[in-house]
């Protein structure tokens, strides 16, 4: 085996990646074959794809972000070898495409037993096959290897039939791996703190470049300006919605000017070593919380601090939605915005009054994808598998009142308001850890911070 002088520059120690592939192959039959293939290209417009994103399971078996490749694993009988299928250098392809790492590279300095090219993918992958009685394959990624393993289980001349060779069961292994992923090792919490820590920068550099009359666009490009700039990108498009727009779920467009009095719901973050981070801010556009604003956003944040503080091991997924939405829905018959008993605000969650205007979850697991992997209600009843060390989850809570719906009833006081307050906790045994605790969330420290920078 190789050194790990000789690795490349990964975000992990080649002793990571071989402890998470023995990990892996430790619940896969000898028997069988693994074949993961990383994520497909996609087309943008003509001659133009969307920038390329390895798939996680490849970032998380062996760091590799190359597109088009494939991991092999399969048992010699002694050990597991793993390989990997990449794009061969060729000197054309890459005066237009960029450079390759080529087989030699990969076999040198990546954290595998072998490369192969792509064009040998066919002929390896068929033989192994024969030699295997399962296939273990995340399928529709790659319908080159999805035709070689259908062929090798469906075709009427398979090798089953006649030399009693070859695969006759296909399995997914996603979910050894999701369960994997969920609970963080030391070295993924520190590129996830990493992550945090830019996401956090990103906010309040943003919040002390905020004017009335500011573009969302505006601060959307302030917030991604630093990602790139750091050598960073989001983890999922931006949110920046102004007044009314903030009571949009999933508003993307970014394209409207926001006005003297509206706050500004800000959902970003960004990915370093392919790990997210996913805060959400909201702030005054002109520096100063009105009384009705501050109501709302204190009641978010009170609800915020109770899902964190909830966030211990040994409790259920579900524990800190559930105390997230207690404060909130007591908050809201307080401020008379719910005429109803605590009970009734609360209901069984999804048909609870509050729900009106807090319609998500309060958190999901966070990691190589924003809504990472892994089982969080297990048979989809009761509140959830309980929270372990090395977990990462958010803690969501928000409150939307928006002025355009003519199914709820608020105040006038309170219509076209929208918070949310997010942060990304981590579960310890001395409680939760919130990574992303550098970004401003009091009023009093952001009042100080939006325009001071102008
Ligand atoms: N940014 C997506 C989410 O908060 O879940
Ligand atoms: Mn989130
Ligand atoms: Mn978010």
């Amino acid at each position: 085996r190789k050194s790990v002088n000789s690795m490349a520059n990964l975000p992990f120690s080649e002793s990571e990646y071989r402890g998470r592939q023995s990990r892996f192959l430790d619940k896969i039959p000898q028997d069988s074959l693994v074949l993961i293939p990383t994520n497909p290209n996609s087309i943008r417009s003509n001659d133009v794809q969307y920038p390329f994103r390895a798939s996680s399971y490849m970032l998380y078996l062996c760091g590799w972000t190359d597109p088009e490749s494939v991991l092999m694993a399969k048992h010699t009988g002694n050990d597991w070898i793993v390989s990997l299928f990449v794009q061969p250098n060729d000197t054309t392809a890459e005066i237009w495409e960029g450079r390759r790492i080529g087989i030699e590279g990969a076999s040198a300095r990546w954290p595998i037993d072998e490369a192969h090219s792509l064009a040998q993918m066919n002929e390896i992958v068929k033989a192994a096959l024969t030699e295997s009685n399962g296939v273990y394959l995340i399928q529709k990624l790659n319908d080159d290897i999805d035709q070689i393993v259908d062929e090798a289980m469906t075709s009427k001349s398979r090798q089953r039939n006649t030399y009693g060779m070859g695969p006759i069961s296909l399995v997914d292994p996603s979910s050894i791996l999701d369960e994997m992923r969920m609970c963080k090792s030391e070295a993924e919490i520190e590129v996830m703190q990493k992550s945090a820590n830019l996401a956090s920068m990103a906010h309040s550099l943003a919040m002390k470049n905020t004017q009335v009359g500011i573009g969302e666009w505006q601060i959307q490009a302030m917030i991604e300006g630093c990602f790139q700039s750091h050598g960073s990108q989001w983890s999922y498009p931006s949110i920046v919605g102004g007044g009314d727009n903030a009571t949009i779920l999933h508003y993307h467009s970014n394209s409207k000017a926001v006005n003297e009095g509206d706050l500004v719901l800000v959902d970003a973050g960004c990915e370093v070593d392919g790990y997210a981070s996913d805060i959400t801010r909201t702030w005054p556009v002109n520096g100063k919380f009105s009384d009705s604003q501050k109501e709302i956003y204190n009641l978010v944040l009170e609800a915020e601090l109770a899902g964190i503080a909830a966030c211990k091991v040994g409790v259920p997924w579900n524990a800190s939605h559930k105390a997230s939405m207690e404060v909130i829905s007591k908050g809201l018959i307080e401020l008379g915005i719910l005429d109803c008993s605590f009970d009734e605000a609360m209901g069984d969650d999804l048909d609870g009054k509050t729900r009106q205007f807090f319609m998500h979850g309060t958190s999901h697991s966070l990691g190589l994808d924003v809504h990472d992997v892994g089982v969080t209600k297990p048979g989809g009843e009761g509140d959830g598998r309980l929270l372990e060390e090395g977990m990462v989850l958010t803690v969501e809570p928000g409150l939307y009142f928006a002025s355009w719906r003519e199914d709820i009833q608020v105040p006038e006081r309170y219509s076209g308001i929208g918070i949310r307050i997010e942060d990304d906790v981590l579960i310890t045994k001395d409680g939760p850890v919130v990574l992303t605790s550098n970004c401003p969330k009091k009023i009093t420290e952001i009042e100080a911070l939006v325009g001071s920078g102008l």
